[in-house]
Parts: structure tokens; sequence; C-alpha cells
């Protein structure tokens, strides 16, 4: 809590030799609460007082011994760290009183100050199916933008569509072809993917048919009006059918900019790359080699004059740096592309780009589900909206089950099963390959979003229960929570504001799920031990403010990872 730092900031300015707001700075909590609540480390000081850090702790320890403040209570020297305990009165209620006043708001800062940071997220390939693979990419992604969002930073959400390559002239050439308009229409991606794979088994017994396809791949490059209306239909086609699965998880892009976007601006990089001198010819095709970094070369330009994934993405850096001018640039992309990113920002480097240091790769391992109705197997692809309904229709039988009478079942059922495919794969950390289990993801016991919402709703229960008291500030009420259950969760709430920042620069939205889980956790041990309803006069009231903070706490943290509270379920 900030008035605590401010106040411990204050205290041992008038001891030491620091400024308040250095001190503030150094301040941190202890590795064990049972060592102090803030810690305020001595090694600093060890230099110019010519004195050990542990003796400058013992020190200060006892010219403050017997010492009061207001938001903490004793001081201990733990080694070379100086120790602060809250005083539970008066801390419980300022963050209490800083909760309630700031609401929804509750978490959120202005750190960002408007500064924009594209966020590279989602970006399936156009004509293929939005398979699992690109789950993680937008689960990810969409906490990182929410998350910024929410640190005052301007995001600008960027689908960077796979839709341009050779894959299209393929396509072009099976649907010329094999195509049937009605069945295109019917079910377009899994159509067109299904002509995809069909090209690829026939190419194999004749190589004729990949000339071909280079050949109207050529006419698209060359905006010959036939293969542009093929692209411009297959196009379309496709993201009408990754709108649904944005609309049902609420997401919105700013700016669906593909890979074709970039088509006008590679002449450009080509001519920039070889002024700077960066890149060689060779046997026509365009080089750079990075081996003097370890890294593989990279061809920007291929002998018959196609350009590449990475001629585009240079491009596409370079034009977001000049439209957004960003403060941050995030690329949400699978592990398996790190090599690609390496070379791209280390081309950007090469450039003498200042900002290539601004650009930033953020990975994640590989999504497999656990053997049952939805395995991965070699070869078969899981269509994501094949996992949302999925979670969807289980999240409907569980709070049938549980809840049969409950009224809104139907929004509950959404924002569980979203929320189990979701916090499935934000609680993990997002390098580690995740094993995606339904009997996990939808236990309401386990770690878990139902574990959280659950949790949400019951407090909402509650609270619909209290006596309208519950609607009112009260200072005296909001200091009486002194007990263990109290103290640990009111502490456990402090860190919301924290926690964020942290999730924010990990590029980890896992730090803030598990937190979450840990506030559902310190909830229901409160609960457990400490009645609310039943207890009297101004502790009911002080309790129903802890309660009402922690529902509070629960919203906005999930909230940030894209995942909706019901008040029941
Ligand atoms: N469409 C690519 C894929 O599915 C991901 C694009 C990621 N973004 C980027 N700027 N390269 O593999």
């Amino acid at each position: 809590m900030q008035k605590l730092k401010e106040e411990v900031g204050l205290l041992l300015s008038t001891y030491v030799s620091l400024e308040p707001a250095v001190i503030e700075e150094l301040l941190e909590a202890p590795p064990d609460p049972n060592f102090g609540d803030l810690a305020f480390p001595c090694f600093t000081l060890a230099k110019s007082y010519k004195k050990a850090p542990t003796q400058i702790s013992e020190e200060l320890a006892s010219a403050l011994a017997g010492k009061k403040g207001l938001y903490w209570n004793r001081v201990t020297a733990g080694g070379p760290y100086l120790n602060f305990f809250i005083a539970p009165e008066a801390y419980g209620r300022e963050v209490l009183r800083q909760i309630w006043e700031q609401g929804n708001h509750y978490g959120h800062s202005d750190i960002g100050k408007g500064r924009n940071v594209p966020i590279d997220y989602s970006s399936p390939n156009i004509a293929k199916p939005f398979g699992v693979g690109h789950i993680r990419s937008t689960v990810i992604g969409h906490a990182l933008y929410l998350i910024y969002k929410a640190l005052g930073y301007n995001s600008i959400g960027v689908n960077h569509l796979g839709d341009w390559g050779t894959q299209f002239g393929k396509l072009i050439v099976a649907f010329k072809r094999w195509g049937k308009e009605e069945e295109l229409l019917a079910d377009p991606v899994d159509y067109l993917y299904r002509l995809y794979v069909k090209f690829h088994q026939l190419a194999e017994a004749d190589p004729t048919l990949d000339d071909e396809a280079r050949a109207w791949f050529k006419k698209l490059e060359e905006d010959d009006s036939q293969a542009v209306d093929y692209w411009t239909r297959f196009r379309r086609l496709s993201l009408e059918n990754y709108a649904l699965i944005y609309d049902l998880l609420g997401i919105q892009f700013e700016h669906f900019h593909g890979e074709s976007h970039y088509n006008k601006m590679l002449d450009d990089v080509i001519k920039l790359v070889q002024e700077k001198g960066i890149a060689e010819e060779s046997e026509g095709a365009l080089i750079v080699d990075l081996e003097p970094y370890g890294l593989p070369p990279v061809m920007l330009r291929k002998k018959d004059g196609a350009t590449l994934y990475i001629t585009r993405d240079i491009a596409a850096a370079i034009y977001r740096k000049q439209t957004f001018d960003f403060a941050l640039s995030l690329y949400v992309v699978g592990a398996e592309q790190t090599l690609h990113f390496q070379q791209l920002f280390k081309i950007l480097e090469l450039l003498d780009f200042e900002w290539s240091k601004a650009c930033v790769h953020v990975p994640f391992g590989l999504i497999r589900f656990k053997e049952g109705k939805m395995s991965t197997r070699a070869g078969k692809i899981i269509l994501l909206e094949e996992v949302l309904e999925r979670s969807i229709t289980m999240a409907r039988e569980i709070i049938e089950e549980k809840n049969p009478d409950l009224a809104d079942k139907e929004r509950a059922a959404i924002a569980v099963g979203l929320g189990a495919v979701r916090f499935g794969d934000l609680s993990n950390d997002r390098i580690k390959n995740i094993e995606f289990d339904w009997e996990k993801v939808l236990d309401f016991s386990g770690e878990t979003a139902a574990y959280i919402q659950y949790a949400h709703a019951r407090i909402c229960s509650i609270l619909r229960k209290a006596s309208p008291g519950y609607g009112n500030w009260s200072d005296q009420a909001s200091s009486l929570l002194v007990k263990e259950e109290e103290v640990t969760l009111v502490k456990t709430l402090a860190i919301l504001p924290e926690k964020i920042i942290a999730a924010a620069e990990g590029y980890r939205p896992s730090i803030l799920a598990r937190y979450l889980v840990d506030v559902a956790r310190e909830f229901n041990r409160f609960y457990h031990n400490c009645p609310v309803l039943s207890s009297a006069g101004e502790l009911q009231q002080g309790r129903l403010l802890l309660i009402g903070a922690t529902r509070q706490v629960i919203a906005n943290g999930l909230a940030l990872l894209g995942i909706e509270t019901p008040e029941e379920m």
C-alpha cells in the first residue's frame, strides 16, 4: 500500500541520508510474511556508512524500538533488512477505502501516460481453420491488451493476418479445378482448407500443379483482376468466419492489417536494406548474412522476385513505428517462431532503428488436448470454435446439476465455459507447453476460473442477503478487521496493483491469474473461519466491506484476463 510506503519513507529519511522518494523505491515485500510486511534493505547505506548492512539494520531497529506509526506498529532487524509490520486497523481501513473509492478502477493506473503499444496477436492464416495454435496467441494477446490498457497505455490490437504468400496460388488452382460454389458458401474456411489439402496430395504425383500455382501467385502479385477477385473472396469469407469467434470472445482489433497490407512497401524495404549495405545478391536472391550474430542467413527476396514472410514483417515493423510511434511493440506468437523474431529484430537493429529495442517477441509453448473426445492427434486439427462450444456445453451441464434453479443459466454457462478455456491457458506460465484437460479446467474446486467466479458469486449472494447498511462506508467498521484470516485477506487485496504491473512487465498474464487463485483461496479461508451475516453490528459491516472489496478485486482482475464474473452461478 502506497500510504505505508510514504510513511516509512518519510520516517527513515530522518534517520538515514536518503530522500524519502529514494527510500520508497528501495522498499520491498519480505519473501516470508513472518519477517514483516515491508522491508528496507540496508545494503545501499553500507558504503557511505562504512558499516555492515546487518549492523545498520540493527542500529535502526533499536533507534525505532517501541515506536509506532499510523500504518505500522512494530519494526525489527532481520539480517541486512529492517522489517516493518503493519498496524492492521489503519492498514485495513486504508486498503478497503481505496478499493471502495476506486471501484472498477482499483488496480489501474496511468503509468503508460497514453503511449501507444501495438500488440500483434491472434493473426490466423486466411483460408485455414482457426486452429489450436492460434488459441494461445488470441487469449494471451488479448489479456496483455487489456492489462496494458489498464495501466494507461493505448493498446492497439493488430491482427497480422496471414493473407499473402504462395498458398494463394495453390488455392486458386484448386478452386478453379475442383471447387464447387455451394460447398464454398456452406462452410468456406473448412472447404478451402480441404481444397488446400487435396492440392498438396495431388501435387506430390503431379508437379505441374505447383508450376501452375506459382504462375497464379505471380498474377496475384501483378494485380491480375481475376486472381485478385479470388483472393479477395477467400479473404472475406475467412474473415467472416473469424469474426464469429472474436464476437463470442468479445475481442475487437483496431487493425486487420494482414501481410498483404505491406506489399506496396516492400520495394522500399529492399531498397533500404541495399542502401545500408547489409544484404548481398546471391544467384539473383537477396540475402542478409547474420552469421556474425550467430544467426542463420535471411532471404528477403527469392530469385523469381517473390518476397517472404520476414520481408513483410520488416515492412510491418517500420509501418507500426511510423504510424503509432510506439513505446513498445509486442508480438504474441508461438515459441516455434523465436528464430524468426531474433532475425527480424537483428535486421531492424542493423538498419539503425534505435526502436528495435522496443520490439518484443512474447513466445508461448504448445497446447495439447488430453486424450478423450478432443485429443490432438497427428494431422487432426482442432477448431477453436469447437473447443469453445464444447466448454460452454460442459459448463451448462455442470451448472444445471449444481444449481438447477438459477435464473440466467445461459449467461453463467457462457461465462464459465469461456472462462475455463481462457484461464486454462492463462494460469500456466506461457512458455510451457500445456496439456488441456477438460476435467481440470472446469473443476469448481481446482485452480480454475470457475473456482474464482464461484467465490465472486458467493460474495454477491451474501451481499444480497445483507442489510442495506452495507451500502455505506464506515471508517469505524473497516478498522475492526484484526483476525488473522481478515488481515491476510486484506493484505492479499492490497497487492492487486503491483500484480497487474508485474504481469505487464513480464508479459505474463499468469502472474495475475495465479494471484486471483490466491484471492479466492484466502476468501474461502476467511469465510470458513469468520461468520459474516451472523456476526453483530459494526463487525458485520466491516466484514461486509471486506468481502465487497474482495468481490471488486476478483471482478477487476478477471476482467483483465477477458473473463466475466456472473453474480449468480
Ligand atoms: N500468421 C502467422 C502464423 O500463423 C502469425 C503471424 C504473427 N505475426 C507476425 N508479425 N509475424 O504463423
